[in-house]
């Protein structure tokens, strides 16, 4: 599978096989935080068999199974929201695309510091559940890409593309508040309000430079 398919078929999965990741998935995953962290200055990594981060209530609540195994988005404490998000899903994608599922977590577990190195200065911003799936999840509902950008008959077919894999990104409670605003080969992309809507944002301008290719347009800083 390539990241484009791992796009078409990603969901989130809350329940997992009791199966430990495979050593060759294992270096994979970390070899891809490393590389993101290189590029991003975070400082994310990959935490294997700890079972405590998702044994808290409200993960149970969450009908979470078998979650032991995840990476941790740490990065330093002020700005990092949109990076989070953006070299978050980079990995969620490489995930899917090795067999493992995932889940966004930032809101129902329980962080465990001495299961990570924290520097000075940084913190764990929220925690990306990776394993095998129990199940494969399924399709959220989805917004009209007519309500989340400018698309119309006239846009070129890479903006349409670039939208529908925004569409198909996960986001905080499924909110999809975004918008892509398209002028000349210029992308406007901007965050609605609501919870982890920056790190939603990250998340969506991954997929749609994936679905749009970024041969075609520039996003608008
Ligand atoms: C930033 C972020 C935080 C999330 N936090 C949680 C969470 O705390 N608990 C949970 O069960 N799901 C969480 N999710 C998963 C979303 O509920 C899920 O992505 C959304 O409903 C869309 O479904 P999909 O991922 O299957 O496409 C989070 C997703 C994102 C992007």
């Amino acid at each position: 599978m390539n990241i484009e398919e791992a796009i078409l078929c990603r969901h989130s999965v809350r329940q997992y096989l009791d199966k430990p990741i495979a050593p060759e998935h294992a270096d994979a995953l970390r070899k891809a935080v490393e590389e993101a962290n290189a590029q991003s200055g975070m400082h994310m990594q990959l935490v294997l068999d700890e079972p405590k981060a998702m044994n808290c209530l409200l993960a149970k609540y969450g009908s979470f199974k078998n979650a032991t195994n995840y990476v941790a988005m740490i990065a330093p404490k002020n700005g990092f929201d949109e990076k989070v998000g953006y070299f978050g899903e980079k990995i969620v994608l490489l995930a899917k695309t090795l067999g493992l599922e995932t889940c966004w977590v930032a809101g129902s577990y329980k962080k465990i510091p001495e299961a990570v190195r924290l520097e000075d200065g940084e913190k764990i911003y929220m925690i990306i559940v990776v394993g095998y799936g129990a199940t494969q999840g399924k399709p959220h509902r989805s917004k009209s890409p007519q309500a989340v950008s400018n698309l119309s008959e006239d846009s070129p077919k890479w903006f349409e593309k670039g939208v529908q894999y925004a569409l198909l990104a996960p986001t905080a409670i499924n909110q999809q508040k975004f918008r892509f605003e398209l002028d000349g080969n210029r992308v406007k992309a901007t965050a609605g309000i609501g919870p982890y809507a920056k790190t939603d944002l990250g998340i969506v301008k991954l997929h749609f430079e994936i679905g749009a290719g970024s041969e075609n347009f520039a996003f608008e800083e």
